[in-house]
């Protein structure tokens, strides 16, 4: 595969790939938003994953990532991300933040995006409602011959003029045939300039927002990442191709394209 800075650039039959698992990974995102119920067990939205990857003829992309032991991460309030399906019931008010990847011929499709269960204190859905926001202010960036440090930079810039913060500790990434690839795609904005963005490229961009401090801990079962003061976190990650004009988002269900934060 053709490279440039060091980054994949994909050609028209590899993007179409990534497109068909995207298209799954957000069929699955739609069928688990209306799963989300006060009561549901979050296990239950791994078994759904795992039946329907196997209905499809696809992977689960996270199951045995390094170790990682489930099909999908469930992140409950204050966890910001890889949080492990439990037996833990959902209760009304709390808000839950699912990731997907599953690989179809090869090539990995990564999405996620957080649900309010049932009725949410205020902060909560605005916390929801920036996040997902930030995430299409970053794509809006993701064009050829951006620096791919501008993404972060305008994620960071929107949220913070909401009173939020970025979390610093996970970044997104280019994604293909692996889940991660270079480059690093974060949601702040570092003091270096990164790749120039080119046609091809095809990138997750993923921001993790804090009502709180950005700091964030790993709990014992070494995946679970908690805001470090119990204040909550929300997380939206779409993965989108580098074109030569528009942002192309991969990770869109048969739907359609919805905003998908709800009473904000
Ligand atoms: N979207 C997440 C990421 O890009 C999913 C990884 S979960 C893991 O890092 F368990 F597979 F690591
Ligand atoms: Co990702």
């Amino acid at each position: 595969m053709r490279k440039f800075q060091g980054v994949f650039i994909k050609n028209e039959r590899e993007i179409a790939c990534l497109a068909e698992a995207n298209r799954l990974v957000a069929n699955i995102l739609d069928a688990i938003g209306d799963m989300i119920a006060p009561g549901l067990e979050t296990r239950l939205i791994d078994e759904f994953t795992q039946n329907y990857c196997e209905r499809h003829r696809v992977k689960p992309a996270f199951k045995g990532y390094y170790g990682y032991p489930y099909s999908v991460c469930c992140s409950v309030n204050e966890q910001v991300v890889h949080g492990f399906p439990s037996t833990r019931k959902l209760a009304e008010g709390d808000i839950v933040s699912v990731d997907v990847g599953v690989v179809y011929q090869g090539f990995v499709g990564d999405a996620a995006r957080t649900w309010p269960v049932g009725r949410v204190s205020q902060e909560a859905s605005r916390l929801m409602r920036v996040t997902e926001d930030s995430l299409y202010v970053g794509i809006d960036r993701a064009r050829p011959g951006c620096n791919v440090f501008e993404i972060g930079a305008a994620v960071q810039e929107f949220v913070e003029a909401a009173g939020f913060n970025v979390v610093r500790r996970f970044v997104g990434h280019g994604v293909g045939a692996r889940m991660h690839e270079k480059p690093e795609v974060p949601n702040f904005k570092p003091a270096l300039r990164g790749v120039t963005l080119q046609p091809g490229m095809v990138i997750a961009i993923e921001p993790m927002v804090t009502a709180g401090t950005y700091e964030v801990d790993i709990l014992d079962d070494k995946w679970t990442a908690v805001t470090r003061d119990g204040r909550l976190a929300a997380h939206f990650e779409h993965s989108v191709a580098i074109t030569h004009g528009a942002p192309r988002i991969l990770s869109v269900s048969d739907r359609g394209l919805e905003r998908h934060t709800i009473n904000a």
